[in-house]
């Protein structure tokens, strides 16, 4: 595979073609916050917590580092005033959801994120789908899906899924950066409680923290 050279934050590093910003950052020990992120799945850009500027042919652009392809001559920053101050708003975002997410509040020690700037939010979910993506991806199971859209888009577990086949897993607990106990409580009620049949096949219509 075809080597690359690009600089991140002034060091020159050499990537492989197709690695991500983030795997090339990574194999040159500069850090990156992830929360949507797993070495194990695909790529989801979903969290955009990873958000570096980027100089491509004579464009800079803020671009989520898990999901955009090295190239050329590539010239990245990971920390600026716009990457930190766009990291700050997200962290405040999602901690209206995870207040006493441990991830959410180192984060917001480093980004001097207000954990109470914006209203609280029902939801301790803040949809980085890893849990979701694990289920189906790794333990090929799809115990734990969507429901609804927009901002009442959340996580469920499927009843008739989850009861056979999370008791002896629950390897997705673990992943979720705002609370596995509340993942865990989510299980117990998808398992306890019927579904609602308005709500194809899922149970949970909020998470309560
Ligand atoms: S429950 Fe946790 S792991 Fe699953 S999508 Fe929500 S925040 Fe992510
Ligand atoms: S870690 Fe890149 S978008 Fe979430």
């Amino acid at each position: 595979m075809n080597e690359i050279v690009l600089q991140i934050d002034g060091k020159e590093v050499v990537a492989r073609e197709g690695m991500t910003i983030l795997a090339a950052a990574h194999s040159a020990g500069v850090a990156i916050p992830t929360l949507c992120h797993h070495e194990n799945l695909e790529p989801y850009g979903a969290c955009r917590i990873c958000t570096v500027e980027a100089d491509a042919r004579g464009r800079t652009s803020l671009v989520a580092a898990c999901v955009y392809p090295v190239e050329k001559d590539l010239v990245v920053r990971t920390r600026t005033g716009k990457v930190d101050s766009i990291r700050k708003l997200l962290v405040e975002q999602m901690l209206a959801h995870a207040p006493d997410s441990e991830q959410l509040q180192e984060l917001a020690r480093v980004y001097g994120a207000d954990r109470d700037r914006f209203e609280k939010e029902s939801s301790f979910c803040i949809l980085c789908g890893l849990c979701v993506r694990y289920c189906a991806e790794v333990r090929k199971k799809n115990a734990v899906g969507y429901i609804d859209r927009g901002p009442r888009r959340e996580i469920c577990f499927i009843p008739e899924v989850a009861s056979r086949e999370c008791w002896d897993c629950k390897e997705c607990f673990p992943l979720c950066p705002t609370s596995a106990l509340q993942a865990a409580y989510v299980l117990t009620e998808a398992l306890i409680a019927p579904p609602e049949q308005e709500k194809s096949s899922c149970s949970c219509s909020s998470f309560l923290p």
